[in-house]
C-alpha cells in the first residue's frame, strides 16, 4: 500500500478548483456528475460524510435515491442506485475504486496519489486559502463601555471576534475590524457632573483619575442618593449631545483615560481594532429619524418612540427617550446604516453575548422594514455567545464579588504558566529570552484556546489548571507537539533546501499506517475552514488541531524520521517523507494558530 506521485499533479473534477480546495466539496462534485448521468430526471444533494468506520469518506445517497425513485414508480434497491452511481462516477485521480456497504453506503478511500500530491502542495505552496468571492466585512467587537471596567464578557467577544476576523483575513475578505465602545449615553451625566466637581482644575492638571471604575462608583453612588446631582448630570449630558466644548472637554478626558487602559489588554494580546463608538454616529442619527418618521415606522408611545419590528414576538426599538435623548438602539440603526451605506459593506457581524440576541433581531427585523437592509445582498450575523463561569460554576467573579479586572487576570496566567514550566525545570534547558517568550506564549495562548475551543453557544468553565493542562484539548499539548515537529529537521542536519528539492522532484512514499493517518487528517484542513466560515464558530478548527497534535505524536513515536549511531550520534539515515510530513504538520499547526491569534515558539 504505497503513496506514489511522480511529475503528476492529480486535478480537481471541476473546473471551479484547483490546487488545494475541500475534499468533501469534491466529493460532491464527483458524485453530481454520477447522479446526472445515472438519473438525470432526479436532482437531489450529495451527502459526503466523514469519518466513515471502513473509507476515509462516505456516500449516503443512494437511499435517499431509491425513496424517491420508488414514489415516482420505479423500484430500485439502494444497493443497486449505489452500484449505478459507481459505475458512472467521472474519470479522476482523487478516488480508489469504491465499493458498497449495507443499505447502498458507499464507502470512499482518497487515492493514494492524491493524498501524496496534496501534502508536497502544502510544502511547495504553503497551506493556501480556498478561493472565495472577495467580500467587505465588517466586524463589530470587544466594544467595552468606556469609564467602565472591560470585564470576562467583553474577553469572550475580543477573543472570538479576532479570530473570526483573522480567519476573514485569511480566506482573502476586506475586513473592518470595529470597536462600538460605549462611549455616549445617560451614564456620561453624572461622571461629567462627578468630574466637575472632584476635579475642577481638569483642565490645568492631567487627569488624576487613576480607578476609573471606583470613580464610576462615586458618581453612580451620588446619582442615586443626592437629588440635586441627578439634576445637574442630567443637564450634563444634554450640554454634551449639544456640543457645549467644556462638557466635551471633560467628555473627552473621560474616553482618552479608559481607552489607555482598553488598550494595554489589546496590546497584550496583540488584537488590532479601529475605535468607531456609538458617539461617533451622534449627527446621523437625527437624519435617520426624521427618514423613520417620514416613512411612518415611529409610534408615539409614553413619551417615546418606538419601532415595532415585523415578526409579532420581538421588542420594539427605543429609538428617542422622554427627555428628547437618544439610546443604545438609535446608536445601532445609524451604525447599520453607516456601514451599509458608508462602508459598503456586503457582510456584518456582531460579537456580543448571547443576552444581546433579542436586541440584533429586533434591529435586523425593523431595518429589513425600513428598507435600509437588502438581504440579497447582504449577509449579517449576530455571533452570541454564552458567559463566562468560575470553578464554582457560577458567574466569574472575584472572592468579594467583584467583576474580574482583566489586567489581573492576564497577570494571574502569565504567573500560573511561568510557574509550570519552572515546575518542569524548563528554565534550566531555556535561555531567559526563550523563558519570557514561552511564558507569554503559553499563558495567552492558554486562555484565548480555552474560549475558542468551546463551542461558543455555551458557557464555559474558566479554570487555569485545565487550560494549562499538558494532555488533552489544549493549547499546551497542541504548542508542544509543534515544538517537536519544528525541532526535527534541525535536528537532522537537513537543509531547506534539500527537502524542498526531494518535494520537487523526488517520488514520495508514504506507507505507515500513522504516516497516511496522519497525512490524511491534514487533508481536512478546507473542510473544517469551510465549515467555521459557514457556521462562525471555531471550536471544530481547534478540535482538528488536537487530532492533527494526536496524530502527530503518534507518528512520531512510531516513525523514526532520522536514524543515528548510537555511540556516535551520527546521522545514519534520514527518512525524507517523514520529514516532509513533520514540516506540513508545522505549516498546518502553525496556520491553525494564526487564525487563533496565538503565537507559537520553537522551543518550551
Ligand atoms: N457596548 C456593548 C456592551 O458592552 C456592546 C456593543 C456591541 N456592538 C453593538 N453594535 N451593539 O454590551
Amino acid at each position: 500500500n504505497v503513496l506514489y506521485i511522480k511529475n503528476s499533479k492529480p486535478r480537481p473534477v471541476s473546473e471551479t478548483v484547483e490546487g488545494q480546495f475541500s475534499i468533501i466539496g469534491e466529493l460532491k462534485n464527483i458524485f453530481k456528475k454520477s447522479l446526472i448521468k445515472s438519473y438525470p430526471n432526479f436532482n437531489i444533494k450529495m451527502v459526503i460524510s466523514s469519518p466513515s468506520k471502513s473509507g476515509d469518506y462516505q456516500c449516503n445517497s443512494a437511499m435517499g435515491l431509491s425513496k424517491i425513485l420508488k414514489e415516482s414508480g420505479t423500484k430500485v434497491s439502494p444497493a443497486e442506485v449505489a452500484k449505478t452511481l459507481i459505475k458512472n462516477i467521472p474519470a479522476n485521480s482523487i478516488i480508489e475504486p469504491l465499493s458498497t456497504g449495507d443499505h447502498g453506503f458507499i464507502n470512499i478511500t482518497l487515492s493514494q496519489k492524491f493524498v501524496v500530491s496534496q501534502i508536497a502542495s502544502m510544502f511547495l505552496e504553503g497551506v493556501r486559502p480556498p478561493k472565495v468571492d472577495k467580500k467587505r466585512v465588517v466586524i463589530d467587537f470587544s466594544s467595552p463601555n468606556i469609564a467602565k471596567e472591560m470585564h470576562v464578557g467583553h474577553l469572550r467577544s475580543t477573543i472570538i471576534g479576532d479570530s473570526l476576523a483573522r480567519l476573514l483575513e485569511y480566506l482573502g475578505h476586506d475586513v473592518v475590524r470595529l470597536n462600538h465602545v460605549g462611549d455616549w449615553g445617560t451614564q456620561f451625566g453624572m461622571l461629567l457632573a462627578h468630574l466637575n466637581d472632584k476635579y475642577p482644575d481638569y483642565l490645568n492638571n492631567p487627569l488624576p483619575i487613576g480607578d476609573l471604575q471606583a470613580f464610576y462608583k462615586e458618581s453612580k453612588k451620588r446619582f442615586d442618593e443626592d437629588a440635586e446631582f441627578k439634576k445637574r448630570a442630567y443637564a450634563a449630558v444634554v450640554e454634551l449631545q449639544a456640543h457645549n466644548p467644556d462638557q466635551t472637554k471633560r467628555w473627552q478626558l473621560i474616553c482618552d483615560t479608559s481607552r489607555k487602559e482598553f488598550q494595554k489588554i489589546y496590546d497584550r494580546l496583540d488584537i488590532k481594532l479601529t475605535e468607531r463608538g456609538e458617539s461617533f454616529y451622534q449627527d446621523s442619527m437625527t437624519k435617520i429619524i426624521e427618514d423613520l418618521k417620514q416613512k411612518n415606522l415611529l409610534v408615539y408611545e409614553e413619551g417615546r418612540y418606538v419601532m415595532f419590528p415585523q415578526k409579532e414576538n420581538l421588542n420594539p426599538l427605543t429609538v428617542v427617550k422622554s427627555h428628547g435623548g437618544y439610546t443604545y438602539d438609535t446608536s445601532d440603526i445609524a451604525a447599520l446604516c453607516h456601514r451599509l451605506e458608508v462602508e459598503k459593506a456586503d457582510w456584518i457581524i456582531y460579537v456580543t453575548d448571547l443576552g444581546q440576541s433579542s436586541h440584533f433581531e429586533s434591529l435586523f427585523d425593523c431595518m429589513e422594514r425600513a428598507g435600509y437592509i437588502d438581504k440579497n445582498r447582504v449577509r449579517i450575523d449576530h455571533v452570541g455567545f454564552g458567559v463566562v463561569l468560575g470553578e464554582n460554576k457560577k458567574r466569574l467573579k472575584t472572592r468579594s464579588g467583584d467583576t474580574i479586572r482583566l489586567v489581573d487576570l492576564l497577570d494571574e496566567g502569565i504567573k500560573k504558566s511561568l510557574d509550570k514550566l519552572i515546575k518542569k525545570n524548563r528554565e534550566r534547558i531555556l535561555s531567559p529570552e526563550e523563558l519570557e517568550q514561552a511564558k507569554t506564549s503559553v499563558a495567552y495562548g492558554c486562555i484565548k484556546y480555552a474560549d475558542l475551543s468551546n463551542n461558543r453557544k455555551g458557557d464555559y468553565v474558566f479554570s487555569f489548571d485545565k487550560m494549562l493542562a499538558d494532555e488533552g484539548n489544549t493549547a499546551v499539548y497542541i504548542l508542544y507537539q509543534y515544538t517537536r515537529a519544528k525541532s526535527i529537521a534541525r535536528l537532522a542536519n537537513v537543509e531547506p533546501n534539500q527537502l524542498l528539492n526531494y518535494a520537487k522532484n523526488e517520488d514520495i512514499k508514504i506507507e505507515h499506517p500513522n504516516e497516511i493517518k496522519l497525512a490524511k487528517e491534514i487533508l481536512k484542513f478546507h473542510d473544517v475552514i469551510q465549515k467555521i466560515t459557514e457556521d462562525l464558530v471555531l471550536h471544530p478548527l481547534c478540535e482538528y488541531l488536537h487530532k492533527i497534535a494526536t496524530a502527530f505524536s503518534e507518528f512520531y513515536d512510531s516513525c523514526y524520521c532520522v536514524e543515528k549511531d548510537r555511540k556516535t550520534g551520527e546521522v545514519i539515515k534520514v527518512y525524507m517523507h517523514r520529514l516532509l510530513l513533520c514540516e506540513v504538520t508545522a505549516n498546518i499547526l502553525a496556520k491553525g494558530f494564526d487564525i487563533l491569534g496565538i503565537k507559537p515558539v520553537n522551543r518550551m
